[in-house]
């Protein structure tokens, strides 16, 4: 397998891995993604309490729902509630402007991703495969220069996203998935233990010259040898 493995017994197991790697991260001052979904909540809280000064991070995003930033479907919402709002130092922030129209939004954060490096990038799995807003079999998928690109959405929310380009997540010198749950155990399959394909966009996103960590639980790794 090209990706390193840490099975873990459940999500509280799952959260605190995660919450370890975002805050040793954090304290080195690196370039953080986020992500959306059910997951990284838990894991962000934990962060904060475990390093409460992120002033020398940058936060970005993997993903960002075209939605106003309070609204409670953007991921942007999400970090703040369960993350910036919680540190005693902040970091600088880095948000897709998802009230802007997709395109609009993805050129300035294409922008604004030029020249910096990512250091690490925390990434779910939906139950159909795919990571940050890179969907099964889309178009998004042959993007080979642009950093972030808008996208349409194969789940709920069904609202238009602006995610980050394979090219860009390549770049990203830690990939972290984080996965829980029997729900994801096929998507699990398919994106570490078979071979690439589009069908399974998870199964494309690899650092290039880093490294790429899945966290899962033991119902995530169910299909797992
Ligand atoms: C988003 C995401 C998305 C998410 C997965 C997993 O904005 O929806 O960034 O890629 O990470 O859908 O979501 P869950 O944690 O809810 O399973």
């Amino acid at each position: 397998m090209d990706v390193e493995l840490i099975r873990v017994e459940g999500v509280d197991e799952a959260t605190a891995v995660a919450a370890e790697l975002l805050a040793q991260a954090a304290g080195a001052g690196a370039q953080i993604a986020l992500s959306g979904g059910s997951t990284p909540g838990p894991a962000h809280e934990l962060a904060a309490r475990l390093q409460p000064d992120w002033s020398r991070a940058g936060v970005w995003w993997g993903d960002e729902r075209c939605v106003p930033p309070g609204d409670e479907r953007s991921n942007y919402r999400l970090a703040a509630e369960s993350l910036l709002d919680l540190l005693r130092e902040p970091p600088a922030v880095h948000r897709i402007r998802g009230e802007l129209t997709p395109q609009a939004a993805a050129l300035e954060y294409d922008e604004a991703l030029r020249g910096v490096t990512l250091d690490l990038a925390l990434l779910g799995i939906g139950p159909d495969g795919h990571t940050a807003s890179l969907f099964p079999s889309a178009p998004s998928l042959d993007e080979t220069s642009r950093l972030a690109l808008a996208a349409s959405p194969g789940l709920e929310p069904l609202v238009e996203r602006v995610t980050l380009s394979l090219p860009a997540l390549a770049s990203v010198g830690h990939v972290v998935f984080l996965v829980v749950g029997a729900d994801k155990a096929e998507a699990v399959e398919r994106a570490f233990a078979r071979p690439p394909d589009r069908a399974t966009p998870a199964s494309l996103v690899r650092s290039r010259e880093g490294r790429t960590t899945a966290i899962v639980d033991t119902a995530a790794a169910a299909r797992l040898t």
